[in-house]
């Protein structure tokens, strides 16, 4: 595996001679690697020639400096456990090569944007799409990989994509999972014994609001099952939550009626530390159609 700093060597590289007509993956990731991330690689590189995983903790999309300093940093294990999944190019680039000076431009993606983690964390799907629009252009890779753990920012990608003709197909992997249905996150790791053991009441509580809500006609009204949902979050499981919701899988618009194909999405605080999660919820004959199985 080669590690790259420059942007302009990592482009002169991909586009040199040597990788002529190879399909490229990018893997956009901020580093402190975990099964989820590991995931995106391997599947990157069964659908690819060349695997660009990018590793830069995007200053623009932390909206609390404090949650900056914080993240999680492990350079070293995290090339070896690149390499080890097949990926061939690191590119991890110094913020002064991402945001040079004189930086000035911005990409904000609208209402997807604006709802639930753009409501809790101003700026930070700007920050997100400015950065993800960055690498796709240094990188211009056939497929992009992103995890629905972070649906939300696969939606506002897929819709900026869209919007911008950007020339690339984007691949979402499904959420992995600690045994305890925990979604893997770098921010578990500073999570205490008691924070850790309740954190995982969060994915039991919106499986059984899945089943919950499919268990209800189509049209019939969902406040009563969030109410109590929440009220689960925060009294069973000593969680503060921070949103919990019912939307539309492409567009994020709020429902507050059962429909045919939806999405639970969560944000909440343990022992300091800000965790989401999400569920999809699609009734069988939906599943059928869209041709997949869970
Ligand atoms: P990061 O949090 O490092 O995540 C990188 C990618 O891994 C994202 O697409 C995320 O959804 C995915 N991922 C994280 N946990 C996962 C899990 N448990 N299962 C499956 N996939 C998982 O998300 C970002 O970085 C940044 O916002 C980024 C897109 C790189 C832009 O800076």
């Amino acid at each position: 595996m080669k590690a790259i700093r420059s942007a302009a060597v990592l482009r002169d590289t991909l586009h040199g001679p040597r990788y002529e007509k190879k399909r490229i993956g990018l893997v956009p990731t901020m580093g402190a690697f975990h099964a989820g991330h590991l995931s995106l690689m391997r599947e990157a590189k069964e659908e690819h020639h060349l695997v660009v995983v990018s590793l830069f903790v995007n200053p623009t999309q932390f909206n609390d400096p404090e949650d900056l300093e914080q993240y999680p940093r492990s350079l070293v294990d995290d090339m070896e456990q690149a390499a080890a999944a097949g990926v061939d190019i690191l590119f991890h680039p110094t913020a002064d090569e991402i945001y040079p000076k004189g930086f000035d431009t911005r990409v904000e993606v609208g209402d997807i944007a604006r709802r639930f983690e753009g409501e809790g964390r101003p700026g930070h799907f700007s920050g997100v799409a400015t950065v993800v629009a960055k690498l796709l252009n240094i990188v211009q890779p056939h497929s992009a990989y992103f995890g629905l753990k972070d649906y939300q920012q696969s939606v506002v990608v897929r819709r900026m994509v869209a919007d911008l003709n950007l020339p690339v197909e984007i691949v979402a992997m499904p959420t992995v999972r600690e045994p305890d249905g925990l979604a893997m996150s770098s921010r578990n790791q500073r999570l205490d014994r008691s924070s850790r053991a309740r954190a995982a009441g969060l994915y039991r509580t919106l499986r059984r609001l899945r089943d919950q809500l499919l268990a209800h006609e189509v049209g019939a009204p969902a406040s009563a099952i969030l109410t109590a949902g929440r009220g689960d979050l925060e009294s069973e499981h000593g969680l503060q939550v921070e949103y919990l919701a019912l939307a539309a899988p492409d567009t994020l618009a709020p429902l507050t009626a059962v429909a045919e194909a939806m999405v639970l999405l969560a944000a909440i605080t343990v022992g300091g530390v800000r965790l989401i999660d999400n569920v999809e919820v699609r009734r069988p004959h939906v599943r059928a159609k869209a041709g997949g199985a869970g």
